[in-house]
């Protein structure tokens, strides 16, 4: 069997890795500055994310979702600590397309509207919705493409403004920092604008930071710097460092209901001790330091 050929590949085999550093199959050393798509978040190999991950493996290395699991409760209390939203409430699933799929369905779910708006360029994954709310016609479907979302240029507060004042969407998605687009940053006060208008309509704000969040710009999330809350934050890349892993947090204003979200591998053990291995690390180290 030949893998299905979808990739373009860059003649390189990574074997191994120490902190920043990489080594190919044919021994030549690399500086590692691409950490293998922004995913590597305290460094290959770090001894305390082989140490914990090792020891859960040696324990139990996955059971399922409908029994107790304390690790996810102990991530949800670190990272709520960490990120600044001690008050919301964790979902974990296993990749960044998955978080803001469940991040879009809830949004729905909550407001019972089915529009959701995005920016143009945007990069959302590669799901059913999180492909559609992606500004990229070549990845998608005609099974996404259902005419559910809208695209608006970033910083444009009027475009925002005329299309949220419709009150016909449940949701607005942004990147903390427009990763794939080729880097570009939703300036403060748009972000504030945004979030005004939102809470004046009852559209739900989610804040993207699969790619920009887990301390890579200085703050926890990149749009802590625009000093404004989300109502859902996806993350997943750095979460576990390596590890599949994603999630969401959500604000105490949305209620869960039994069934309403759900996974098999989500927020498994391996992956909780890995992403519990992160923040210990990133506490450890000091390694956010906190713009001013
Ligand atoms: C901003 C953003 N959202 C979502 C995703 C999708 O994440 P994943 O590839 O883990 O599904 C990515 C991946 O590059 C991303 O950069």
């Amino acid at each position: 069997m030949n893998l299905f050929d979808v990739y373009p590949l860059w003649d390189i085999e990574p074997v191994k890795g120490l902190g920043c550093k990489l080594w190919d199959k044919n021994g030549k050393e690399y500086l590692d500055l691409y950490g293998g798509h922004a995913v590597i978040s305290i460094g290959h190999t770090h001894p305390t994310y082989v140490k914990m991950i090792s020891e859960q493996v040696g324990q139990l290395g996955f059971y399922s979702n409908s029994v107790q699991n304390s690790l996810q409760k102990e991530f949800a209390k670190e990272l709520g600590e960490i990120c600044g939203y001690p008050d919301y409430a964790l979902f974990l699933c296993n990749s960044g397309a998955e978080a803001n799929e469940n991040a879009l369905k809830l949004a729905s779910f909550h407001t019972g509207r089915k529009k959701i708006l995005a920016l143009n360029k945007a990069f959302h994954g590669r799901t059913s919705g999180a492909v559609e709310a992606t500004d990229n016609p070549k990845i998608q479907a005609k099974f996404n493409s259902n005419n559910n979302v809208v695209f608006i240029p970033i910083n444009d507060i009027e475009a925002a403004t005329k299309e949220i004042n419709t009150k016909e969407y449940a949701a607005v998605i942004i990147e903390g920092i427009q990763g794939v687009a080729g880097i570009f940053t939703p300036q403060k006060e748009y972000l504030k604008a945004v979030r005004e208008l939102c809470t004046q309509t009852g559209t739900v704000l989610i804040l993207d930071e699969i790619q920009s969040g887990y301390g890579r710009t200085g703050k926890f999330y990149a749009h802590q710097h625009s000093d404004v809350q989300a109502d859902i934050v996806s993350m997943a890349k750095g979460i576990a460092n390596g590890f599949p892993m994603g999630a969401i947090i959500v604000s105490p204003d949305i209620k869960p209901i039994h069934g309403m979200l759900g996974t098999t591998f989500g927020g498994n053990h391996l992956a909780c001790s890995a992403a519990l291995s992160v923040l210990k690390v990133i506490k450890d180290e000091n390694l956010i330091v906190i713009a001013a």
